[in-house]
């Protein structure tokens, strides 16, 4: 489908202040065929120029490079009906985000070659933004990983335990103790991939959960409190133990308590190759979020105690967090709906990409981030950690031109009802949140794929599948 959208041949970026490594600058970005191929300082003469020209003024905004979400669950193969290619990717460029990274725990997993391909063709049709791949990773698809590691994939993702009862846990995707752990992670050691880790210790949530039920424990803290910032640390320190004796070099995902970012700050400070990412609900949400809407705000690892959410923040600032997800997961109404009265009945997941940026401009405008940090989690680092990097996340000549610009001034408010995604119906909690900063418009490679609040969506097949860790030139 659509194979044949080429970008726009030619664009201008008018009166950007664009996003360096050495700070904001200005200048006019001149785009061919989907690269940046020059930066003016002063705006050509175009009079004579016989290619299409789309001038795009963006005086009084921002540009950054494209933002890539470390950590989306787009439901396909599987459960098209809770989020497919095509919703997914909308959803994405609405929030400003030009390349998603796939989260594996589908049906089937992408655990081997078939399964990778399978997941790849139905996205392909569909993708509106560009998509990096994680492949799954399990005790039992150990002997997989150096053929899927040719595939172009970001890297493995498993589950220490599979956390999310309300999906069946798919077979390849998990570990279920220490010696399968480190088996795995020499597997993936010797494929120079980094393996991601989804950390919380599921034996002990298990008791927990089972000590509850026996007290008769209702009410919706039942599932952060079946969850303590105990049940992070200790997953994370299996994974920091695993990676320093295998060598294997490790992420570890949605790091939500102050105790598991310490745990990976002392880690890198010994040496050890680990990378941290955050995802925006645990720096702004706090587990009253959880008391009042319950299921809708229901996640793991779970939304946590205001010294958490405050506590977070130094590690964005120290160089600790390296970058910024949202773990968009979508689910069914109904299936939601399931928990209001027993909150352990209803699946785990907010499907909130369309957030993540409106939520981090409006802590910029608050000082809480300055914009600079701010693009590095969000619009640079991710694409260094997942092989993308200088073709992408960078302002650059040569680079992939990828954008999102953003108006830093603009005040509005949040409504579930625009939303792209398909489990709009499950983000109204959010409904009537004041922000301050909002996203414009979104490149894709050439392409203006969102703008003034509309998705293109006769680009559909526009996105590409990335191919990760290629040696750049
Ligand atoms: O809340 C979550 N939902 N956490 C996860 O790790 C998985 C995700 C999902 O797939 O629904
Ligand atoms: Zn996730």
């Amino acid at each position: 489908m659509n194979e044949n959208i080429q970008p726009n041949q030619q664009i201008f970026l008018k009166n950007a202040s664009y996003y360096t490594p050495d700070g904001f600058k200005s200048g006019n970005i001149l785009v061919e065929n989907g690269k940046i191929t020059e930066i003016y300082t002063e705006m050509p003469d175009l009079t004579g120029i016989d290619q299409p020209v789309l001038l795009y003024d963006v005086k009084d905004k921002k540009v950054l490079p494209g933002a890539i979400d470390t950590h989306v669950h787009v439901r396909e193969p599987g459960w098209p009906e809770r989020e497919d290619f095509f919703s997914g990717t909308a959803a994405a460029l609405a929030g400003g985000i030009t390349t998603i990274c796939q989260m594996p725990n589908t049906q089937p997993t992408p655990h081997d070659l078939s399964s990778l391909a399978e997941m790849q063709q139905a996205a392909k049709p569909k993708l509106l933004c560009d998509m990096a791949v994680y492949a799954a990773a399990g005790y039992d698809n150990r002997e997989q990983l150096a053929a899927l590691a040719q595939e172009g994939i970001c890297g493995f993702k498993t589950f220490l335990q599979f956390s999310n009862s309300n999906i069946k846990a798919p077979k390849y995707i998990t570990v279920h103790n220490r010696q399968e752990l480190e088996e795995l992670l020499a597997a993936s050691a010797k494929t120079g991939l980094r393996h991601f880790f989804h950390c919380e210790d599921y034996d002990l949530i298990t008791r927990l959960e089972a000590a509850a039920h026996q007290c008769g424990a209702e009410g919706y803290a039942f599932h952060y409190q079946t969850r303590p910032d105990s049940t992070e640390l200790k997953a994370v320190q299996q994974v920091l133990h695993a990676a320093r004796k295998t060598g294997a070099k490790v992420g570890i995902a949605h790091v939500s308590t102050v105790a598991a970012a310490e745990a990976i700050r002392q880690a890198k400070a010994n040496g050890l190759d680990v990378t941290c990412e955050v995802c925006f609900h645990h720096l702004f949400f706090d587990d009253s979020w959880l008391d009042r809407f319950g299921p809708w705000a229901k996640c793991n690892p779970p939304l946590r105690s205001t010294a958490n959410v405050a506590g977070l923040w130094p590690y964005l600032s120290d160089g600790t967090v390296d970058y910024i997800g949202s773990d968009h997961a979508p689910h069914l109404t109904e299936a939601k709906e399931q928990g209001k009265e027993q909150i352990w009945l209803a699946p785990s997941g907010i499907a909130h990409i369309e957030l993540l940026l409106p939520m981090l401009l409006n802590a910029v405008n608050e000082q809480k981030i300055t914009l600079e940090r701010m693009t590095e989690l969000c619009c640079v680092n991710g694409y260094k950690q997942m092989g993308l990097y200088p073709q992408k996340g960078q302002i650059a000549i040569g680079a992939d031109a990828d954008f999102t610009i953003i108006d830093l001034t603009k005040e509005w408010q949040f409504s579930a009802d625009k939303l792209q995604t398909k489990a709009r119906q499950n983000a109204h909690l959010f409904d009537g949140l004041q922000l301050h900063g909002a996203v414009e418009a979104t490149i894709v490679r050439g392409q203006l794929q969102y703008a003034a609040g509309r998705v293109d969506y006769q680009t559909v097949g526009y996105g590409q599948i990335l191919n990760c860790h290629q040696k750049w030139e």
